[in-house]
């Protein structure tokens, strides 16, 4: 079976193909997917060049994400047979025909979401919900400015707000990304390179958001902080920008401001059977139609490092997949 194969932390165009021994029979307590589809997102970026807080070692596969078909359970699984549509969140391994994953790892997909769009829910969706509906309560009629609103975790934050009620407002640096993002659901949307944040999010949100969610971090975040009233809260996600930001503290006091911290990995391993019933909330919602996620663009296995080096430079809008 071919996959991708990352031998040196790096340059994702240093990746390569390689042509491996197929991995089923699958081992005890584990599951050999047959992959249709590979989610793509940014912190597969993150691994590549060893940037991620967790580091694997060269040789590995990158894929955090896989939709497919199950072809084979080891002895101890249960819950999964042969033939049954299935997603996954891996970690690694994704970028292949095939990948082996943990039956705690697995969900199964219903039959009317299709793979490619099954392939790019569970990241982008269980965070939303995480943030939205966990780390912080949306109530119906709160204002929410979403940094990096086109991006994967910003458009599905967008969706997210939508479904609770919430009146969001999408910050994103293109037309094709603020597109996404009224497609989405959001309200309004702020273009940061000619409008100043701070101030327009406050004029849409008639003197401020209630929430701030920020996976991008950068010079964006002091506005968006800026941005909230009285109570607000301000949701730290990811710095897409590469950029740790320093929030000022005297504008957390001012106001009453709350800053959260929002780790879904974490809580995810250290909560697993919470986290099975939000994953399995997002697909539900998704499912009868609650949930809107972009129709993903998909490229082949092989080009791989060209769309990780996409998403480093932006160029990506809403959710790409690999179709081995
Ligand atoms: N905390 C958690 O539990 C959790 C869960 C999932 C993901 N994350 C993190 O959330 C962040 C976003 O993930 P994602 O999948 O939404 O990524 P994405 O699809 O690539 O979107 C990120 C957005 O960030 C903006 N951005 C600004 N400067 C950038 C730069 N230098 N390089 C790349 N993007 C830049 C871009 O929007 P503009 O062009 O509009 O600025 C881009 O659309 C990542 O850091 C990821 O690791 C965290």
């Amino acid at each position: 079976m071919r996959r991708v194969v990352c031998k040196e932390l790096g340059d994702p165009a240093d990746l390569l193909i390689e042509d491996v021994p197929p991995l089923d029979p699958a081992a005890p307590g584990r599951v050999v997917v047959d992959v249709k589809a590979a989610g793509v997102n940014f912190v597969d970026a993150l691994f590549v060049r060893g940037k991620y807080q967790i580091k694997p070692q060269p040789p590995f596969t990158p894929g955090g994400e896989v939709a497919g078909i199950v072809r084979d359970g080891g002895d101890g699984v249960t819950g999964f047979t042969p033939g049954d549509r299935v997603i996954a969140s891996c970690g690694l391994g994704a970028f292949a025909e095939q990948v082996d994953v943990a039956e705690s790892s697995l969900y199964p997909l219903p039959g009317d979401i299709d793979f490619a769009t099954g392939a790019t829910l569970v990241q982008s969706y269980a965070t939303a919900l995480f943030s939205l509906e966990r780390r912080t309560q949306l109530r119906s009629g709160e204002w929410v400015l979403v940094l990096g609103a086109g991006g994967g975790v910003g458009r599905a934050c967008i969706d997210v707000a939508r479904h609770l009620g919430g009146r969001a407002i999408g910050v994103a640096s293109s037309v094709e990304k603020r597109r996404a993002a009224t497609e989405a659901g959001a309200f309004a949307t702020i273009d940061p390179t000619t409008e100043d944040v701070k101030t327009r999010a406050r004029e849409l949100s008639h003197g401020g958001v209630d929430v701030v969610v920020d996976p991008v971090g950068g010079s964006l975040a002091e506005p968006a902080l800026r941005a909230l009233r009285t109570y607000g809260r301000y949701l730290v996600i990811g710095f897409a920008a590469g950029e740790i930001p320093r929030l000022p503290t005297n504008q957390i006091l001012l106001n009453n401001r709350s800053v959260i911290g929002v780790d879904w990995g974490a809580w995810g391993m250290q909560n697993p059977d919470d986290n099975r019933a939000l994953v399995d909330e997002a697909v539900r919602l998704v499912a009868e139609g609650e949930l809107h996620p972009a129709k993903p663009t998909v490229f082949p296995l092989e080009r791989a490092g060209d769309v990780l080096g996409d998403l480093e430079q932006r160029r990506i809008v809403g959710k790409v997949v690999l179709e081995p």
